[in-house]
């Protein structure tokens, strides 16, 4: 049997990860795998409910530790509904965002303690890492150009969190960048400013050598 993998993208707003992630997931189908995709937040109907609340440009009261509890209820029944079960039957399952965000948007970005972080993800997870974490890495005005761009694009309102302030991002790269240094056996760190294709083949080279 297979033994399962869980894999997740992480990266700062606009760096491309749903789409290599997408691009990811039909590479491995061809390779006769079965993939799971899922997001965080959402990835359920309830992480749905959770993540209207989160992104809603009209939630601005919210508070920093109500906003970091509701990323992890989402994240619980994710690892409960989902993601356990799809390890558990062998399949790769590929997660746009986990814990890692927790930690680069709320504890780089806005200054919660990495320990409270971490006692939260251990009682959501229970102790699930992923295996392999690709982080595509933009530089900020890259970012700022292609969210710009993205909201343009579909009409929409900026959501609550693409509507903040550079620095924000900037400590969310910089956050993003340290965690990967201090798990280098753990994080990929790949640069998303190459033609999508190219990063695909990125990806999908780490991934025929690692899984
Ligand atoms: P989304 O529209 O999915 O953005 P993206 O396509 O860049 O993933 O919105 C998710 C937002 O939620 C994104 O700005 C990052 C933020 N976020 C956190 O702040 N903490 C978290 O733990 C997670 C999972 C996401």
């Amino acid at each position: 049997m297979n033994p399962g993998r869980f894999i997740t993208f992480e990266g700062i707003d606009g760096c491309g990860k749903t789409t290599q992630l997408r691009l990811l997931a039909e590479w491995l189908r061809k390779q006769g795998r079965t993939v799971v995709e899922t997001v965080e937040p959402g990835g359920t109907d309830i992480g749905r409910q959770i993540r209207k609340i989160l992104l809603d440009p009209a939630n601005t009261a919210i508070h920093a530790r109500t906003e970091l509890m509701l990323y992890f209820a989402s994240r619980a029944q994710n690892v409960e509904e989902v993601i356990r079960p799809s390890l558990a039957a062998g399949h790769v399952v590929l997660c746009d965002r986990f814990t890692d965000s927790t930690l680069a948007y709320q504890g780089h970005g806005r200054g919660l303690e990495p320990d409270t972080i971490l006692a939260l993800d251990r009682i959501a997870c229970h102790g699930l890492r992923p295996d392999l974490t690709l982080l595509i890495d933009i530089d900020l005005e890259t970012s700022l150009t292609r969210a710009r761009r993205r909201n343009a694009r579909s009409g929409q309102e900026e959501s609550r969190i693409d509507d903040e302030h550079a620095s924000f991002h900037a400590r969310v790269r910089d956050g993003y960048l340290a965690l990967a240094r201090h798990e280098p056996a753990r994080f990929v760190v790949i640069d998303g400013r190459a033609p999508i294709d190219a990063v695909a083949r990125r990806v999908a080279e780490e991934i025929a050598a690692r899984v």
